[in-house]
């Protein structure tokens, strides 16, 4: 799955978007260490960090998570998803949860994440996103933007996108 650049004729494309592979591991891992305080995620112990790393060769590289590459070759942005079997309803579709996302600071608001979401939407799936209260992006009001919309699942409040 691919998406070039971004949907808005105001914005230059200077990213793609393609899926997350276990080559993508380290550069990505650099990024989410980056935005860690931001989503947040407070717990950067030698250990914690190493769990993190195997989150993204593991569960995280699957289908549904999406990297932003810059010309250059950068990591953009990163979007870990991942199927929410553990909560799929009988006669329910599956849905998609999205993880951790996370945009380095050069290519913030130039539409990146709005790409990386975009192109897991083209698997006309369920999402969800759980958003911190103590979020220090905004992600309550960015979501909406996307087309999200609050609502609740089992684990909680949520935003859902739903096809
Ligand atoms: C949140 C984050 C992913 C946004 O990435 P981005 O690539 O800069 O976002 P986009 O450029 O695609 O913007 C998408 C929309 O959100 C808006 N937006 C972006 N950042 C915003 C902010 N901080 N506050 C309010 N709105 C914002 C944009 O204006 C855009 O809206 P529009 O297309 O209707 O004009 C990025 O700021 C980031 O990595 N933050 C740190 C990590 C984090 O908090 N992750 C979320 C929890 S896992």
């Amino acid at each position: 799955m691919q998406n070039q650049g971004t949907d808005s004729p105001s914005r230059e494309a200077t990213f793609s978007v393609r899926n997350l592979t276990m080559a993508d591991a380290a550069s990505a891992l650099v990024v989410l260490l980056d935005v860690a305080p931001l989503i947040p995620i407070r717990n950067l112990s030698p250990e914690a960090v190493a769990a993190l790393r195997a989150a993204i060769e593991g569960p995280f590289c699957n289908p549904y998570s999406v990297i932003a590459t810059a010309q250059n070759g950068d990591v953009a942005g990163f979007q870990f998803a991942k199927l929410a079997e553990d909560f799929e309803s009988p006669g329910e579709p599956p849905c998609i949860k999205l993880v951790y996302t996370g945009v380095a600071a050069p290519y913030r608001c130039k539409g990146v994440f709005r790409c990386l979401v975009k192109t897991i939407m083209q698997h006309r799936l369920p999402l969800f996103a759980e958003v911190l209260p103590d979020n220090q992006s905004n992600m309550a009001t960015i979501l909406p933007r996307l087309g999200f919309v609050a609502g609740t699942h089992l684990i909680g409040p949520v935003f859902w996108w739903r096809p």
